[in-house]
């Protein structure tokens, strides 16, 4: 059996390749920078990871990536959630083989009618392969880039998110869970939650972060509009930085902030909790 893993450079497609390859699992990693993804994996010693070309955007990549392929991990990033594109890409995993469907889809975003994360659980459901929806939280991981990218310089994180409180996950368990459900059996039809077993306020982030980093972090709250300006103003597009602001709007509600044990469940272990993943990641927020 052989596993197609798209968006394998990014956050959460990386930790399923990785896991999948390091356990001997014949897994293809299908990305647009083929040089640079072996340049990412160089440690890895296992042999079973193959690299092809795939862009989601060049349909020309696509029947060569899928070749012998039986199962596929899916992300769908910005730029690639054209309905119509995503559902003609269904047809031909599936025309070339495949019969498993498992997609990374969104707590939230996923149950957001015309998100294209809804959608695409949608076109899942009607392809006519066997699928397993995950809807992580939102991920640890973002205070090492996305969200966290001013706490080596500034010592703080700025955003709209007030005192609400998030089940953060960390993309390793995601990872556990997708190689989990692309390698054992029962998980079909199936739609998970994945998070944390707490929710924290992004004043506690900071708090264990600093305990990581052995200085002190702070956060700081912002109101949309502040956020967008100063967003920007660190070189951020407009877009994306109305784009948080949508995204941090859902964690104000609170709808981020209950706790699920799928993680457990499935893992028969509780999810990695902040502290852990603070600690793992301590050198990534050392000052520069
Ligand atoms: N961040 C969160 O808290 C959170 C929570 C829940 C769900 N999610 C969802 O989880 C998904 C994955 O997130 P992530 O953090 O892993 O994303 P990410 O780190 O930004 O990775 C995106 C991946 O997609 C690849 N990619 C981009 N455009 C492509 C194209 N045209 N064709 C093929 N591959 C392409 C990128 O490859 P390159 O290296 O070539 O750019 C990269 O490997 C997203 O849909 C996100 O909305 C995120």
């Amino acid at each position: 059996m052989k596993i197609l893993v798209t968006g394998a450079t990014g956050n959460v497609g990386s930790e399923v390749f990785k896991q999948l390859a390091t356990h001997g699992q014949p897994v293809v990693a299908g990305v647009r920078d083929v040089e640079k993804a072996i340049r990412l994996y160089s440690k890895l010693s296992a042999g079973a990871g193959e690299f092809r070309e795939f862009d989601f955007n060049e349909p020309a990549t696509w029947l060569t990536a899928l070749a012998g392929v039986d199962k596929m991990f899916l992300v769908i990033p910005p730029g690639t959630t054209n309905p119509l594109q995503v559902e003609l890409f269904f047809e031909t995993a599936i025309q070339a083989g495949v019969k498993h469907l498992v997609f990374n889809s969104g707590r939230t975003t996923g149950d957001l009618e015309d998100e294209p994360l809804h959608v695409t659980e949608g076109l899942i459901k009607k392809s006519g392969a066997d699928w397993t929806i995950l809807r992580p939280g939102w991920f640890m991981q973002n205070f090492l880039n996305w969200v966290g990218f001013t706490i080596p310089s500034e010592d703080a994180f700025y955003l709209p998110a007030a005192d609400s409180r998030t089940a953060f996950v960390d993309v390793r368990d995601v990872g556990a869970v997708a190689a989990s459900a692309l390698t054992e059996s029962g998980h079909s039809g199936k739609i998970y939650e994945l998070t944390g077993l707490e929710a924290l306020t992004h004043f506690e982030v900071a708090q264990k972060i600093s305990e990581a980093a052995g200085r002190t972090i702070r956060y700081v709250h912002l109101n949309e509009e502040e956020f967008v300006i100063e967003m920007v103003k660190r070189g951020w597009s407009q877009a994306s930085a109305e784009h948080t602001v949508f995204l941090y709007r859902i964690v104000r509600m609170g709808k981020e902030a209950a706790v699920s044990r799928d993680i457990e469940m499935i893992l028969g272990r509780p999810g990695i909790d902040f502290e852990s993943f603070a600690k793992d990641h301590a050198s990534c927020w050392e000052v520069r």
